[in-house]
């Protein structure tokens, strides 16, 4: 109906709002949407699984109404790392598809690319894996739910110094991530007193480490300090350094969590058992919150895989959305919504989290775990924490 801009039109307009409430019927509200970028195709898909699983087990507990706003969310697969979908994808979410907020996204090329679009257009972005230290400082609508590389290799490199090993080889990806565990392992690990005898950055695709651990082996380190980007990587890792008799040599494999990650772990079989790594979350961490994620995430997936660290980043993140709706009542403003989570402090399945108010990251318990067997299950025994570890990379 088109109501002109007269006094009989405003009156007209006014009578029927008059009757809307009178009748106690308020316009209907649209519902609040989220945007979930996840690479759901290609080879990192089993992670982008992980973390959808953690959404939905959120969901599930709390319901899809927070607030009294029916929760929509809109899931976009970027395919992998790969910042112009990202981009692309995000901007058609804020443009097209009116959402409110951005969230998901497993890779930091694809966080950094997403950083100015959000600036741009002042959304909320709630990061839940994307761990490079840098992706927070190129936005203020970021807040990061997952973790940053150098909060998490930082303890390892001096656990290790203190703990017999003196000559570290280090292999990362070639990329922000790979150089964010290399400079900060190797700051802490030769500041303990510890020493590196050589590093090599493979590429983010490597499908074959064979010729990079021949190397390692010639060289003869005590350890090898690893980062690669959970999944599939860190399992041919393990392959070719049995193969190669690496292990059998007495060279240790450590690094961070990404290594021996949950929904991996039980694939590597024994040659996992000893494996030494520094990482936020375990599924064999010992508390009633971890108890009640694990049997939430079993009961809605009875044949999915064990909770990783991804998963949790994705269920802390949709706790974090969640707060924040309910703290406005129903609305999701951006700079509101920052504010609020500046000062988030929770009890995650993980341990203690808080976020940073000066850098809008994470703050929380760093555990350095083995892999043993435990009621015949591959797990990540948590032997020692570090409280409160803020992000050192800032
Ligand atoms: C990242 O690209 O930031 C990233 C991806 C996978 C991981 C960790 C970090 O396991």
């Amino acid at each position: 109906m088109f109501i002109k801009r007269t006094n009989a039109g405003r009156a007209a307009a006014l009578a029927i709002l008059g009757l809307l409430s009178a009748t106690g019927v308020a316009p209907a509200q649209e519902p609040l949407k989220i945007g979930l970028i996840l690479p759901y195709s290609g080879p990192f898909a089993d992670l982008a699984a992980q973390m959808d699983y953690g959404v939905q087990v959120y969901v599930k507990q709390h319901g899809d109404i927070v607030a009294g706003r029916k929760i929509e969310i809109l899931k976009r697969d970027t395919g992998g790392p790969n910042p112009d979908i990202a981009k692309r994808l995000a901007q058609e979410l804020i443009v097209r598809d009116k959402v409110d907020l951005i969230t998901g996204v497993l890779f930091t090329p694809n966080a950094m690319a997403i950083a100015p679009v959000v600036t741009e257009a002042k959304k909320p972005f709630v990061i839940m894996n994307a761990a490079t230290s840098v992706i927070t400082t190129r936005s203020p609508y970021i807040v990061r739910l997952s973790f940053t590389l150098p909060q998490v290799v930082s303890p390892l490199g001096g656990w290790a110094a203190k703990n017999g090993i003196k000559k570290v080889y280090t292999l990362v990806s070639d990329y922000g991530p790979g150089h964010d565990s290399e400079i900060f392992f190797k700051k802490a690990f030769t500041e303990a007193g510890g020493q590196i005898v050589g590093e090599v950055r493979v590429p983010l695709r490597n499908p074959d480490f064979t010729p990079y651990v021949q190397r390692i082996k010639d060289i003869k380190p005590d350890a090898v300090f690893v980062f690669l980007p959970s999944g599939e990587q860190p399992v041919t890792l393990l392959k070719s350094a049995v193969e190669k008799g690496l292990l059998a040599d007495g060279i240790r494999l450590i690094g961070s969590g990404d290594l021996t990650e949950d929904g991996v772990l039980e694939g590597m079989g024994d040659p996992a058992l000893g494996v030494i790594t520094s990482g936020h979350y375990s599924y064999a961490h010992e508390s009633p919150e971890n108890a009640a994620f694990i049997k939430a995430f079993e009961a809605t997936f009875p044949n999915g895989p064990r909770p990783n660290l991804t998963a949790i980043g994705a269920y802390d993140g949709m706790a974090v959305i969640y707060a924040a709706i309910k703290a406005q009542n129903g609305k999701l403003d951006a700079d509101q919504t920052i504010d609020f989570l500046k000062t988030y402090k929770a009890m995650s399945p993980r341990g203690p989290i808080e976020i940073d108010p000066e850098t809008r990251d994470i703050v929380q318990t760093i555990y350095i775990r083995k892999v043993e067997r435990k009621a015949g299950k591959l797990v990540n025994v948590e032997f020692e924490s570090y409280p409160k570890v803020k992000d050192p990379g800032k």
